[in-house]
């Protein structure tokens, strides 16, 4: 599928940079033509010699180059490819492209170029996760730039870990044979994913929650989005940013989030992600409870609707694949499949939430799916990296389907 493909890789200064050496060997391997842009950060990480040495062309570092601008010229650079990857895509560059700013070789390149363009992040945690550097990504989706990563686990500096190591060569190439195969596998589909808390109300200043963050479905909500899904996410009060490329409904109660998701429907696709209150307060007081002398006030609990449930029966409007998550502190796997049969979901994702797996509000997931044929167990990964999975499980599944295979 790479064989006569150009791709122009851009290599940032990061750690990962010399990950990319081993991406441009396999990406030759397979018949692709591979041009390099070192910056010049990248270039303290990487040389030059050994970039032109793998890719077999010169290594481009320099917007002002007089040789260079004679023989190829930085726009033809840009747009004498098929694709364009940026690996390692550090905080600074994705802001520079972000604005749009244009001072060196590859932020120029990247201004002025028309092809479709792939990024892969790397950067320390905290800086992944700032909200600049989010709502730059944000920015960047939203132009149709498209992402691999990044993985979850140990940093270079010493005792760091978390969500922004720079996915592996092997997820990077298969992540530009995707992108060069032109289709989104998701793209045309409708899904709907809940997420996060529900807050019940006692009175007006008090309310019955849960723990739960809203990572693991806005994670859901953005890969399904990556992968061309025109996603509607109805979230519960989070601290999450919006993930880009999802129209997101705010809501605070069981009721309402019910309300917003049945009115999405019709969905391809509905992933019920969201920790919702099964009970609320019968009613509600409409001023601030009072202490009084009688003693405390007693709650009196009515049950939520349930939405995976009402979701499951919606009868010609029914998605065509609904997935259910299942919250569970003792015989995980045991409980959610029974949970799968009782809320009529064609899969439940099975999560440990006892509080000693740090799930609830964590940013790592180990979870089971379960399906008619059975139960598959995925390692502890990060959220995003389990939420991607379930997508092109998601996506195999649906495309398996509409090729008339029978699957679960
Ligand atoms: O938000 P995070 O901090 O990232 O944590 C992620 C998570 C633990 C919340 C998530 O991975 C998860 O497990 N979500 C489901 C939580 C839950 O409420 O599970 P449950 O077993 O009580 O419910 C089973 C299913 O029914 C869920 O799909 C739930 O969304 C749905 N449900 C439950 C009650 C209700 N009234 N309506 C529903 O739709």
């Amino acid at each position: 599928m790479l064989s006569g493909k150009r791709i122009l890789l851009v290599i940032a200064g990061g750690i990962a940079a010399y990950k990319v050496l081993e991406v441009v060997r396999r990406l030759r391997d397979r018949g692709a033509a591979v041009r390099c842009i070192l910056t010049r950060a990248g270039a303290e990480f990487v040389t030059p010699l050994s970039v032109s040495a793998l890719s077999g062309e010169k290594a481009y570092q320099d917007l002002f180059s007089l040789t260079d601008e004679a023989d190829i010229g930085h726009i033809r650079l840009a747009r004498d490819c098929d694709l364009v990857v940026v690996a390692p895509a550090t905080a600074d560059l994705m802001a520079k492209m972000a604005v749009g700013l244009a001072d060196d070789l590859a932020s120029s390149v990247l201004l002025a170029t028309d092809r479709p363009v792939l990024i892969a992040p790397a950067m320390n945690p905290h800086m992944w996760r700032n909200p600049a550097t989010q709502a730059n990504l944000a920015t960047l989706t939203a132009r149709g730039i498209r992402r691999i990563g990044p993985n979850a686990g140990a940093m270079a500096e010493r005792g760091e870990a978390g969500e922004g190591r720079m996915s592996e060569p092997a997820e990077i190439l298969a992540a530009i044979e995707a992108r060069l195969a032109g289709g989104e596998p998701l793209s045309g589909m409708k899904a709907i994913v809940t997420s996060g808390p529900t807050h019940e109300p006692i009175d007006p200043v008090r309310y019955i929650a849960n723990r739960s963050s809203g990572k693991q479905g806005h994670a859901i909500a953005a890969a399904l989005a990556e992968a061309g899904a025109a996603v509607t996410l109805i979230s519960g009060p989070s601290r999450e940013p919006d993930p880009p490329g999802a129209r997101v409904v705010h809501v605070e109660t069981a009721r309402e989030m019910l309300a917003a998701a049945t009115a999405a429907l019709p969905a391809d696709i509905a992933v019920c992600a969201a920790a919702v209150a099964d009970w609320r307060v019968a009613s509600a007081a409409s001023e601030k409870l009072k202490k009084t002398s009688g003693g405390p006030p007693s709650l009196v609990l009515a049950e939520n609707p349930d939405i995976l449930m009402t979701l499951s029966a919606s009868g010609s409007k029914r998605p065509r694949l609904v997935v259910g998550f299942a919250a569970e502190t003792e015989r995980v796997i045991e409980q959610a499949a029974a949970k799968r049969l009782k809320k009529g979901c064609d899969w439940i994702v099975a999560n440990d939430v006892s509080p000693a797996s740090g799930v609830f509000g964590g940013d790592a997931n180990l979870v089971h799916v379960i399906d008619a044929a059975g139960v598959e167990s995925w390692p502890r990964a990060s959220k995003s990296e389990v939420a991607e999975r379930l997508v092109r499980r998601i996506g195999d599944h649906l495309l398996q389907r509409s090729k008339g295979i029978p699957v679960p």
